[in-house]
């Protein structure tokens, strides 16, 4: 299985294919089987911090952690068990790591964190009474988990808690397929596990499942288990990979709309986990463009990083963050609270986001004065930003940075915004808030019957 994802490339993440199933959000319900109609009846009201937030943290910390080879390691470097839960004995990370994270995470500007309690190694990071193979009994000797969550409610952010199904320590993690005993003691397992979760560690905002492997829905029975969690944190919000719908869908590593609520998961390397010598890291301005990208098309960013086993977070990590978090300090209006899906608008060095009458051009290669400026009145006068199809009258236009205001010209075909300096105002993304006497609105298919309005090229 692993084999195969390696051998495609195109999964270049080093994510196995058992855990990409899921990751398109398509519930894998079976016939019949209905949404919880409390969660269904709630959906809008328990939601919406998180539609606003629109930024999170992700979080990969466990065992895994200490070899560095990212947390599918177990199983694609074919470890045996006994030898890796030696791990569990020198895992030690250092006291307030969770501390850093959630700084980090604030001073990201990201609005919740969430954190593998249990990734599918199996081992968990809290205080369970289900197995030994835990934090408080282990190395550690601590909850990790309420330190997480201490943490991050000092900080003012919502608590989020992933959580693997699929479980390769656990003796009958596989054999619970085949054999009804050993699904029922693990089935019993999972939903006490979770029970745990959700019982101790008060209000929990978010429960982000993950990988269902190897029982279908109903041998999992997940919609009792949702109702469980609904019934112990009433306000949840729960995702897509228990194999039911949930409340929002989960795609990995792409910006893909959705018609329902959806959640961007993404890394700042190649791996989730951390990897000692994973150098290929993102650049600050693609890590805003795809939050700005998920935002245009109305969806959540859940950013990841890989602590290391002390729980130190990669300095390319935290710069890149702080760098955003910077951003998101001048340029923030056109992220939380906004959306974009009114616009179906496209540009060769822009996005577009949109709050009420206001539309947020987000330049990210600054267009500095074409040499086709020397024929071309269009491009006149100083560095120009032209967008076709913006279909409100806009009445003023300024840099969000600085509150500038930009000179602006506009038909119906064309508003081009004018005098603008010839380097980028701001880093890694430049934002000019369009201020329009009615909802903001782009649409480039509509230019197209504009163009008669210049009647040329046509022999007559
Ligand atoms: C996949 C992977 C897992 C990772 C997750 C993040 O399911 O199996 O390692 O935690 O995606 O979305």
């Amino acid at each position: 299985m692993s084999g195969a994802a390696g051998a495609a490339g195109a999964l270049a993440v080093g994510t196995p294919a058992m855990g990409r199933a899921q990751e398109d959000g398509a519930p894998q319900t079976s016939a019949g089987s209905a949404p919880l109609a409390y969660q269904e009846r709630t959906r809008a009201q328990r939601m919406r911090w998180w539609r606003d937030g629109r930024f999170g943290m992700f979080i990969h910390f466990g065992l895994y952690s200490v070899i560095g080879h990212q947390e599918w390691v177990l199983e694609s470097e074919g470890i045996p068990i006994p030898d890796y839960e030696k791990l569990a004995k020198h895992f030690a990370p250092k006291p307030g790591a969770a501390r850093q994270w959630a700084r980090l995470a604030k001073r990201a500007g990201q609005k919740y964190i969430v954190l593998t309690t249990k990734h599918h190694e199996g081992f968990c990071l809290w205080d369970t009474k289900l197995t030994d193979y835990n934090a408080v009994r282990q190395g550690p000797g601590r909850d990790l988990v309420r330190e997480f969550v201490e943490a991050v409610r000092a900080e003012g952010l919502r608590v989020g808690f992933y959580y693997s199904l699929m479980d390769w320590h656990h003796p009958d993690g596989a054999s619970c397929a085949t054999d009804p005993a050993a699904r029922a003691r693990f089935v019993a397992y999972t939903h006490g596990l979770i029970r745990e979760l959700l019982t101790n560690y008060g209000t929990i905002d978010i429960l982000w499942y993950d990988v269902t492997w190897p029982l279908t829905p109903e041998q999992w029975r997940a919609e009792e288990m949702n109702k469980m969690v609904f019934d112990l944190q009433p306000d949840i919000i729960v995702n897509n990979r228990n194999g039911l719908a949930g409340d929002f869908s989960t795609p990995e590593h792409k910006v893909a709309a959705d018609e329902r609520a959806w959640e961007t998961c993404e890394t700042m390397n190649l791996g989730w986990g951390y990897q000692r010598n994973d150098d290929e890291w993102k650049s600050a301005k693609r890590i805003v463009n795809d939050l700005t990208l998920c935002v245009q098309q109305g969806g959540n960013y859940l950013l990841n990083i890989g602590p290391d086993a002390a729980g130190d977070v990669p300095t390319e990590s935290v710069e890149r963050l702080e760098q955003v978090g910077e951003w998101l300090r001048t340029n923030g209006a056109s992220i939380y609270g906004a959306e974009g899906r009114a616009a179906d608008a496209f540009g060769n060095y822009t996005n577009f986001t949109k709050a009420g009458n206001k539309l947020y051009v987000h330049v990210y290669f600054w267009p500095s004065r074409t040499p086709a400026a020397e024929w071309l009145d269009f491009y006149r006068p100083g560095t120009v930003i032209a967008i076709g199809g913006v279909r409100s009258k806009v009445v003023a236009a300024r840099l969000l940075k600085t509150g500038q205001p930009v000179k602006f010209t506009q038909n119906g075909v064309s508003l081009r915004l004018t005098g603008l300096p010839d380097e980028a105002p701001d880093s890694p993304t430049t934002v000019i808030e369009i201020e329009c006497d009615g909802p903001a609105f782009v649409d480039h298919h509509l230019i197209r019957p504009e163009w008669q309005r210049y009647k040329v090229g046509v022999a007559v």
